[in-house]
């Protein structure tokens, strides 16, 4: 059997080598006016991935019988609530109104499955959400970070010094659960089934984004000339 830290070494490298290149939401190379569109749409959907964060955590906690994973459960509540707020009120200055957006069906269909996920085994729900999605959350922040830094620097720093530290915190939970319950060759073989089940779903929604987000943007540049 692999050591369990070793293990969630080994599985953390997976998942990464899987992300590399396929965050497609942002396109680095796009001029600043549709890096600007892109990092607000991002936004807009974050509003409702941030509530539906809550939603999903709310749920999962009385599922979740070890003690020390359903408290940092509950500080993942608090955070996500955290954010919904900052979110909903950075795009309030922009004259926006947060709740009047559509989440995109495949974020939707997303946290449904999650929160149906909720009577899995815990070590299964936490690699898919805090393990693998929250690390590549956290590597999807600093992209949009660095890309937002000279198109809307308040922006970048609302996320780099109120929403990122918080998510590294999130991820962390995820190495935690998978240290303390992925300790047999049957459990890492189910946490690593896990985690690309939901990177599979992940990539999909990202795609399905991207999609959304160029055809706004194709609109928005035929408009304006
Ligand atoms: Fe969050
Ligand atoms: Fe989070």
């Amino acid at each position: 059997m692999t050591d369990p830290r070793a293990f969630v070494r080994e599985l953390a490298a997976e998942n990464a080598a899987f992300w590399r290149d396929r965050d497609v939401r942002l396109d680095p190379d796009a001029p600043p006016a549709v890096r600007l569109e892109q990092i607000r749409y991002r936004m807009r959907q974050g509003v409702y991935n941030e509530l539906r964060s809550v939603e999903l955590l709310a749920a999962w906690i009385p599922y979740t019988g070890e003690r020390e994973i359903r408290d940092l459960l509950a500080g993942q509540l608090d955070d996500e609530h955290r954010h919904w707020q900052l979110l909903r009120a950075r795009l309030i200055t922009f004259g926006e109104d947060p709740d009047a957006y559509r989440p995109l069906p495949e974020w939707e269909q997303l946290f449904d499955w999650l929160i149906a996920c909720r009577t899995r085994p815990t070590l299964e729900r936490l690699a898919m959400f805090q393990f693998a999605g929250e690390t590549q959350s956290c590597e999807g922040f600093e992209t949009l970070i660095r890309l937002a830094r000279d198109v809307d620097p308040e922006t970048a720093e609302v996320y780099a010094s109120a929403i990122l530290p918080d998510e590294y915190r999130h991820a962390a939970i995820g190495r935690r659960a998978l240290t303390l319950l992925a300790d047999t060759p049957e459990t890492q073989r189910i946490a690593r089934e896990a985690c690309q089940e939901m990177n599979g779903r992940i990539f999909a929604a990202y795609r399905a984004h991207r999609e959304r987000v160029d055809r706004g943007a194709r609109s928005d540049s035929v408009s304006n000339r």
